[in-house]
């Protein structure tokens, strides 16, 4: 049975203390509530070791947002996936549309971020979507079988079977417009067909696919409600107890 999985991608949000009193209020939050979900924090990564401490046990795992493509070396400012294991992290986003757009991670590139993470065994948050122009051109299945192909399916189907997707289209993410329930399961189920072509639908059955994009408190159920979306990756809303409790509490 695949994992259903709420994520919080914190983006550059919060001060040390302030990420601190937010994940400690979370785990405190859950703890003793039947929670139905795998509940993940990705803070910066800068945080990652203290907030491991108080809050990275049983109820909250936490997760980097990004690890370098290199094992280690003279690569100033850049942190290995190496690194971010010896936190306490289990998880890491890598291939967030922000990254892709803002600091030129390319579908090459990410293949090597992900096998460092797989390496570290970090288990690896990868997020793949379509723009707007894509979308309204009709493309957006092409775009989405690329990135996953070109940076995934080099893997071994054991390797591949650690990881999870996130499907987020980027004309959702932080515009306040979400994906129809359609829309997304229409996409969902696209992936999981692709991921059956390659590595057979046992593979494929097993993969967490998580949404993202303006998922919140009043979309969460219905977004999970479809048989292909196991979860979200929650930006703006995992910034608040109050704002990101409801959504694990959607399933
Ligand atoms: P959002 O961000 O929930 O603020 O739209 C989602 C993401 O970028 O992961």
């Amino acid at each position: 049975m695949r994992k259903n999985i709420v994520a919080g991608n914190w983006k550059m949000n919060k001060t040390l203390q302030e990420g601190i009193i937010l994940a400690r209020d979370l785990q405190m939050a859950l703890s003793g509530k039947a929670v139905n979900c795998e509940v993940i924090i990705c803070p910066p990564f800068i945080h990652l070791a203290s907030i491991a401490a108080v809050a990275g046990t049983s109820i909250v795992k936490i997760g980097a947002q990004n690890n370098a493509d290199k094992i280690s070396g003279a690569y100033t400012g850049e942190v290995s996936a190496s690194m971010v294991a010896s936190t306490g992290a289990q998880y890491v986003i890598l291939g967030h549309s922000e990254r892709r757009a803002y600091y030129g991670e390319t579908n090459a590139i990410l293949k090597e971020k992900v096998k460092m993470a797989l390496v570290n065994k970090l288990i690896p948050i990868f997020c793949i979507g379509e723009i707007l122009t894509e979308r309204e051109a009709g493309k957006q299945n092409k775009v989405v079988e690329t990135q996953i192909r070109e940076s995934l399916f080099e893997l071994p189907v054991k390797e591949f079977g650690k990881i999870v997707l996130a499907y987020e289209p980027v004309w959702a993410i932080g515009t306040g417009k979400t994906a129809s329930s359609a829309q997304a399961q229409e996409m969902h189920a696209f992936i999981r067909e692709t991921i059956a072509c390659k590595y057979g639908t046992v593979i494929a059955e097993e993969t967490s696919i998580l949404y993202g994009g303006s998922c919140n408190a009043n979309n969460a159920k219905e977004l999970f409600s479809n048989p292909d979306v196991d979860g979200g990756l929650i930006g703006g809303a995992s910034l608040s107890v109050d704002t990101f409790l409801p959504i694990i509490e959607a399933f």
